[in-house]
């Protein structure tokens, strides 16, 4: 009886705390047979450890603990504002890595920034630029792009940024590793560009940042996501620059692009979608590690090909093509670029150079950990004192 009464009390109790809680706010447990067992963050968790821990070896525990860890920003500088953000964000403790990466290679002096890819990569289709007579042309890092970060283990956050007087944003919050493909794009005056998978768009808006692209094409296949790339443009760019002359936003299937545009960019972005391994371990939310996802997931690298090559196709013979990730897996990464390179060579006789980016390594040691020995690309990987990625890109020449 007296349990009954202890009983009855304590649900009087919790109806109660429910009528302090407003309606709205109110989250009614799921208790559904569907519920998994286990959350999606920890199966990715448990599927990492799994191939991680055989590919990256001792260097995964260090990751895994900063790929758990609070991720840290960087602000992509608006070139379009008006406001005296760059001061701002300066006499706060931020630096921009690519000013402070340019000005030390300056006064390092001049060793030759580009090697093409050595005899002993795997891709039988790959031409070694000297073995062509011709001179590497060197790594060039332009440096209309600015991104400020906050020094080595501070991980002070930025706060949001504020309109200018004609409403564009001071600044753009990404993590600063994902500048780097656009960095070793590489674009140069009256270019024309593509950027195949842009949603939501902040290396779009990285490129437009450079304000020398003679004609961006952004698609993306997810009509709601390109929706959102137009807001966030409209937020940063003036209008003047976001006509159709300048700008294309479209919303195509990549991988048929080589059924529509061939032979027509100089510079192509593929930045493909991945397993987003940081998005996996700590969000549940629209996590593709998924049981209902699982299919999705192990279609990626196909998907992830598919892309690539039709990119490679887009390009202009002579062109130059950026292939990006965010995740560290090899199968996604060297993986898909080495089959691309000999598909590209068989099917359509596209003989692709690799251009290799270590100096890139060297140039930004200070602000981002590298993974050592890469045969292909190179890869930013998550580091507690600086905890950026990871990134992984590749950069390929087009030779015919
Ligand atoms: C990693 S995200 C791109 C991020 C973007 N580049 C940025 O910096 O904001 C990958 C994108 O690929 C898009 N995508 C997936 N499949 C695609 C396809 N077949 N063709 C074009 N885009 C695709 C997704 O909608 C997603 O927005």
């Amino acid at each position: 009886m007296a349990l009954l009464c202890d009983t009855r009390l304590l649900l009087r109790k919790v109806k109660d705390l429910r009528c302090l809680t407003p309606r709205r706010n109110r989250v009614k447990e799921k208790w559904a047979a569907t519920r998994p067992k286990y959350p999606s963050t920890t199966l990715a968790l448990r599927y990492f450890d799994n191939t991680y821990g055989l590919q990256l070896g001792q260097l995964w525990p260090s990751i895994r603990v900063a790929l758990l860890s609070e991720k840290k920003y960087g602000a992509l500088f608006n070139n379009f504002c008006q406001d005296p953000v760059f001061d701002n964000l300066e006499a706060q403790g931020c630096r921009d890595f690519i000013i402070d990466a340019n000005t030390e290679e300056m006064i390092c002096a001049a060793e030759p920034s580009e090697v093409v890819a050595d005899e002993k990569s795997s891709c039988g289709s790959m031409k070694k630029s000297d073995s062509e007579g011709q001179p590497p042309a060197p790594l060039q890092l332009t440096s209309q792009m600015r991104c400020l970060v906050f020094p080595r283990g501070d991980i002070t956050r930025f706060k949001p940024a504020r309109p200018d007087g004609f409403g564009l944003l001071g600044y753009y919050l990404m993590d600063a590793a994902s500048l780097l493909p656009c960095l070793v794009l590489d674009v140069r005056d009256g270019h024309s560009v593509l950027d195949l998978c842009a949603a939501p768009g902040g290396k779009t808006l990285a490129l437009l940042q450079t304000q020398c692209i003679g004609f961006l094409c952004a698609n993306d296949s997810s009509v709601s996501r390109t929706l959102r790339l137009r807001r966030t443009l409209h937020s940063y760019v003036p209008k003047m620059y976001l006509n159709e002359e300048k700008l294309q936003i479209t919303s195509y299937d990549g991988t048929e692009w080589g059924e529509i545009e061939r032979n027509t960019y100089d510079r192509v972005l593929v930045d493909v979608p991945c397993t987003t391994d940081r998005h996996s371990v700590t969000e549940n939310d629209n996590n593709i590690f998924r049981k209902n996802r699982s299919g999705e997931r192990q279609r990626l690298p196909r998907l992830q090909l598919d892309l690539l090559l039709a990119g490679i196709r887009a390009a202009n013979p002579g062109g130059e093509i950026v292939y990006s990730t965010c995740t560290l897996s090899e199968i996604q990464n060297q993986n898909v670029v080495k089959e691309a390179i000999s598909v590209a060579q068989e099917n359509h006789n596209i003989t692709l150079q690799v251009v290799n980016l270590n100096p890139l390594t060297h140039l930004f040691r200070k602000t981002f950990h590298f993974a050592p020995d890469l045969d292909l690309g190179v890869m930013v990987v998550p580091h507690l004192a600086a905890n950026f990625g990871p990134i992984y890109m590749c950069k390929l020449r087009r030779l015919t």
